[in-house]
Parts: structure tokens; C-alpha cells; sequence
């Protein structure tokens, strides 16, 4: 696959899933209970953040055990990650930020993968790689939507899935904007939450997700 078909293959995926919870898993025993909870409440596209011990084995169960779950990996940082994602058959892969060795991995592999930026020279790297869906990262300590305004002049092309500093109170001016084509935070699934096994309150702020795009 070319990094413009990896590209398309992510934008086709946020397009239909505006609000992804970044989830940071500490159990794997916590990832089956928490994905239905999330499906249930509407939000079939999530992201599994390799950022705890648990995120492979979480990831691996989902896929296995809730088939109505579109899986990605967060936290993408090396070509190995993105390996080991597209080895236990995750939907796509998403970076808080890019390198020219998981650009160059991204466009040989067979999958949908975001590239983070959030500089204008970021901008030029993986736009000139080709891909022009990008994650936007920490959208609110990098500027918020002014600095996402100001970003869209040059690189008419590109749409942003905005994470970082994004909660159930501003993300509907985010996913206003005409080049958001998703946003993503860890508000869904509050580690509190996760720890208590509160799966109904996950339900229930997954739903209020759904509603968030106007
Ligand atoms: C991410 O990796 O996307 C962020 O950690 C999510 O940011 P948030 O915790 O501020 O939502």
C-alpha cells in the first residue's frame, strides 16, 4: 500500500468515527468489559495507547472478543510498533508525532496509519511522504484552533485528528472545524473509571461522544 492509500484507508476510518477514545490500559483483563462498554455507547472505532505493559495483550483480546470493535494502536513511536500492530490485525496505527523510518514502514505496509504533527515543518515531512491525515498533538498546549487555522493555510490538503487537551467541553468546536476529520482524548475512558470497572459510566460518556458533531 502507498502512504496516499494508507492515508485514505485512515481518513475513511475517522471520517466515520468522529470521536476516538485514547485508552491507557493497565489490566488486560479490563479490555473486553471496556470495549463492549464503548460499542454499547456508540464509539466502535478506539485506540489502545502501547503505553502500559498490558496494551498488546488488551489490544490482541478486543480483536479476539469484540468483533464489533475497529482496534487501532496509539502510541506508535518506532517501525517496530507499527510491525507488531498490523501483526495482531489492528485496524490502523496512530504517532504523537512521525520519523522518516515510520513514514517509509507506514507507506510499504498494508494499513491505515496517522503520523503526528505539530509544526509546519511536520507538515512538510509528511505531507512530501504522502500522507495528508495527521494527528494534530497536544492540539490545546500547541495552539488549539487558532494555531490549527493558521496550520490549514499552507497545507490545503491535509485533514487533523486533534488529540491532547480535548474533553467532552471543547470538542465540538474542534470537530466544527472543516479540516478535523476526528478527535481523540482520553475523557471517555478516565483511568479512574477504568479502575473501578465503571463500565456503565463509560457507556454513558461514550454516548454523550456520539452527539458531540453537530
Ligand atoms: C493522546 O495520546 O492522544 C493523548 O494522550 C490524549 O490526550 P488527552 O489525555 O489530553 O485526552
Amino acid at each position: 500500500m502507498s502512504a496516499n492509500a494508507s492515508s485514505m484507508r485512515a481518513r475513511e476510518l475517522l471520517v466515520a468515527a468522529p470521536v476516538i477514545p485514547v485508552i491507557t490500559i493497565d489490566r488486560a483483563s479490563d479490555a473486553v468489559p471496556l470495549a463492549r462498554a464503548l460499542v454499547q455507547g456508540g464509539l466502535r472505532v478506539i485506540e489502545i495507547t502501547l503505553r502500559t505493559d498490558a496494551a498488546m495483550d488488551a489490544a490482541k483480546a478486543i480483536i479476539a472478543d469484540v468483533p464489533d470493535a475497529v482496534v487501532g494502536l496509539g502510541t506508535v513511536l518506532t517501525p517496530d510498533d507499527l510491525e507488531r500492530a498490523q501483526k495482531i490485525g489492528a485496524a490502523f496505527a496512530i504517532s504523537p508525532g512521525y520519523s522518516d523510518g515510520l513514514l517509509r514502514a507506514a507507506a510499504a505496509g498494508d494499513f491505515a496509519y496517522v503520523p503526528g504533527i505539530q509544526t509546519a515543518s511536520d507538515l512538510i515531512a509528511c505531507v512530501t511522504a504522502g500522507f495528508d491525515v495527521v494527528k494534530f498533538f497536544p492540539a490545546v498546549s500547541a495552539g488549539g484552533l487558532a494555531a490549527l487555522n493558521a496550520l490549514s493555510g499552507p497545507f490545503p490538503s491535509v485533514s487533523y485528528c486533534p488529540t491532547g487537551g480535548i474533553g467532552e467541553t471543547n470538542a465540538a468546536e474542534w470537530l466544527a472545524h472543516p479540516k478535523v476529520v476526528a478527535v481523540g482524548g482520553s475523557w471517555i475512558t478516565p483511568a479512574s473509571a477504568i479502575a473501578k470497572g465503571d463500565w456503565q459510566g463509560i457507556e454513558m460518556r461514550a454516548r454523550a461522544a456520539t452527539k458531540l458533531r453537530g
